[in-house]
């Protein structure tokens, strides 16, 4: 459920008209909705608190699928930690008010400096997804006199999530290490003077719309966590990352979160430990959509309609990389028949094509569309390609609106670049 619906003719994010935000700040841009943000992390937190294994887990929420601070600082205010993969995000989950300890820290290539910043932010918990990686953050400990709060990322070899591009938890991909090298590494940590294992940590891929990977993954882990038990070693965290999908709209609804949840207690019951979850898209997916202008309605003698928008390939990127659908609807749907579109933006490239053969209700220039559920890698995953600037976002609650990051300028986009003295 999110609070984008039509009233009175018109689509509204809660209590605000999208044509108001149109008007106000200009298109294209990204409108948030505090209620639905709000609303899918306190769904998530009591399907888990529902059951009594899964106690009070830590949700992490994964700062990469929607990073805008004020967005942070909604969730962070319910209670939400955050799992960050660079320094960035660690500065922008402090930021919005996440208390280190509620911080983990992932990513398959942490540099020096970033684990040094880790250590001394002092985060939950830093997860560590390759042997170089645990030696180099013992030499950074040692160095500092500290001993960081580590858990191991393992690879537990199962397939899943939307698209390939998107998949981690196969062997062969950069993720994590096998649960027989897991053993092993947490056992070289606890020996180790300069590094505190307190856990293992798993994800296996994103948009997975199909329980059974993520319980074939889950059983795995429990298993190694009695494994390491059974040699001595403490184990006090488990953390099984995010992934869970959403409804992209033409698709089969995918699992709740309370079927989520029940299927994690059931795989966890009797295991005596915290957990930890690293949900993204979930929470923010469908709190979030891109409201672009038709700037042309090109219909074609030979029979194509192209309808060209102001958002490219560079705002929303995810139909590109990973021909993603996303639902395109009239802010103020006219009525009439549905016509075949390719729906498209400026950029000199094919790619940048939203959508072809989409049967869409009339649209003219000048109309307003909004690309739905794209709160989650929409902004986040946004560049400059063709110089385009950045695209603003607007954070709503109730019927107030407030712009969360501003359009640049031209000219501060151009002041970045330096023309070296000798071309002067
Ligand atoms: N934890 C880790 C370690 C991750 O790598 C990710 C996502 C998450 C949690 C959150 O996964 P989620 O709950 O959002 O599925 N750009 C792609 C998605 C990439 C996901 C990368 N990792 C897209 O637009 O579909």
């Amino acid at each position: 459920m999110n609070h984008f619906e039509v009233r009175e003719g018109e689509l509204h994010c809660e209590d605000v008209p999208l044509s108001a935000i149109a008007a106000a700040v200009g298109t294209p841009v990204y409108v948030y909705s505090t209620a639905t943000l709000e609303r899918h992390f306190t769904v998530l937190r009591q399907a888990l608190r529902g059951h009594n294994v899964l106690g009070d887990p830590l949700i992490a929420y994964a700062v990469k699928a929607n990073s805008n601070v004020a967005v942070l600082r909604v969730l962070a205010r319910q209670g939400a930690g955050a799992d960050t993969v660079s320094e960035g995000e660690i500065r922008r989950a402090l930021a919005a008010g996440v208390p280190p300890e509620r911080i983990v820290f992932s990513g398959v290539g942490k540099t020096a400096q970033e684990l040094a910043f880790a250590i001394d932010t002092g985060v939950a918990e830093i997860n560590i997804e390759s042997e170089p990686e645990l030696d180099l953050l013992a030499q950074i400990a040692a160095g500092k006199g500290a001993r960081p709060t580590i858990a191991i990322r393992v690879n537990p070899d199962v397939s899943a999530g939307g698209h390939s591009k998107i998949s981690t938890g196969k062997a062969d991909s950069k993720f994590g290490v096998s649960l027989a090298e897991a053993e092993r590494l947490y056992a070289k940590a606890a020996a180790s003077p300069h590094l505190n294992p307190v856990g293992v940590t798993c994800h296996i891929g994103s948009q997975i719309t199909d329980l059974a990977p993520l319980e074939a993954a889950f059983a795995k882990m429990r298993a190694l966590v009695e494994r390491l038990r059974a040699q001595g070693l403490t184990v006090e965290r488990l953390d099984l990352g995010g992934g869970l999908g959403v409804p992209y709209f033409n698709m089969p609804e995918p699992p709740s979160p309370t079927d989520y949840a029940a299927m994690a207690a059931r795989v966890m019951t009797g295991l005596d430990i915290q957990f930890a979850f690293e949900p993204g898209r979930l929470l923010t997916a469908n709190a979030g959509v891109l409201l672009a202008s038709v700037i042309h309605r090109h219909d074609r003698p030979e029979g194509r309609r192209f309808v060209v928008l102001d958002a490219a390939m560079n705002d929303l990127l995810r139909p590109a990389m990973y021909e993603a659908y996303h639902d395109i609807r009239p802010v103020r749907p006219r009525g009439g028949p549905e016509q075949l579109c390719d729906v498209v933006g400026p950029i000199c490239e094919t790619g940048d094509t939203f959508t072809r053969d989409r049967m869409l209700p009339d649209l003219e220039a000048g109309d307003l569309v909004a690309f739905m559920s794209a709160g989650a890698y929409g902004a986040a995953m946004a560049s400059e390609y063709n110089t385009r600037p950045l695209i603003p976002e607007v954070l709503v609650s109730g019927d107030r609106f407030a712009v969360i990051r501003e359009r640049p300028s031209y000219e501060a986009m151009l002041e970045r670049d330096k023309v070296p003295a000798w071309l002067a």
